[in-house]
């Protein structure tokens, strides 16, 4: 994907010097208790290096437009989060968008603006829809989800062995 810039944001591929501000992420109970398919806390800068280190390893070799990037904001070049394009189990047909800010970022818009920019990317590689998946207590996504102007579709659990809120944007819904 190169680098996407908004306004406020770059997104960008991870890097293993990422390690010790992305535990600010997804070493917060708040964001990890969220993650699909199981709530996973890396719990020090080592097992977050572990995973940056997969991330980075997978990514030439993930089908397009799927990938994992860092949200960097401009102005200071504070890593704010996560987003994410990956296949749904088991049928691997759906592409999910999910994301992850750091919880002392939340409320200022940039789950919204990274994944604007993310999601007209990949509408640009060719695909005709996207989803987010959302347990049905997580009202900050559910919430995230609408105000991308994504629609409910329903709920299931034919991706993951629990009930999922299904959202779901198409092109001409941008
Ligand atoms: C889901 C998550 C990314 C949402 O973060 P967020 O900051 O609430 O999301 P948004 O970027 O849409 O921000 C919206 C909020 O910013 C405010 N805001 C401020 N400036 C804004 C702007 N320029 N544009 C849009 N919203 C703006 C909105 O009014 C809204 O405030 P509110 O929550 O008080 O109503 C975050 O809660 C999170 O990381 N959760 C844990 C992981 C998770 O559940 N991920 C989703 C499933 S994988």
């Amino acid at each position: 994907m190169g680098e996407v810039r908004t306004e406020r944001l770059l997104i960008r591929d991870w890097t293993l010097d990422d390690a010790e501000e992305a535990l600010a992420i997804y070493g917060a109970e708040d964001v990890a208790r969220w993650l699909t398919p199981e709530p996973h806390v890396v719990r020090d800068v080592q097992a977050m290096r572990s995973v940056l280190y997969a991330w980075v390893e997978a990514q030439p070799n993930l089908v397009a437009p799927a990938g994992r990037w860092a949200i960097v904001r401009r102005e200071d070049g504070l890593l704010l989060g996560g987003l994410s394009l990956r296949l749904l189990p088991p049928y691997e047909e759906d592409f999910e968008l999910s994301w992850q800010i750091r919880p002392d970022e939340w409320g200022n818009g940039y789950a919204t603006e990274a994944s604007r920019a993310i999601i007209r990317w990949a509408f640009d590689q060719g695909i005709e829809e996207l989803f987010a998946v959302a347990r049905p207590d997580n009202t900050r996504a559910i919430a995230a989800a609408r105000r991308l102007g994504m629609e409910w579709v329903g709920e299931t659990t034919k991706y993951y062995d629990r009930l999922l809120q299904v959202f779901r944007i198409r092109p001409s819904e941008l």
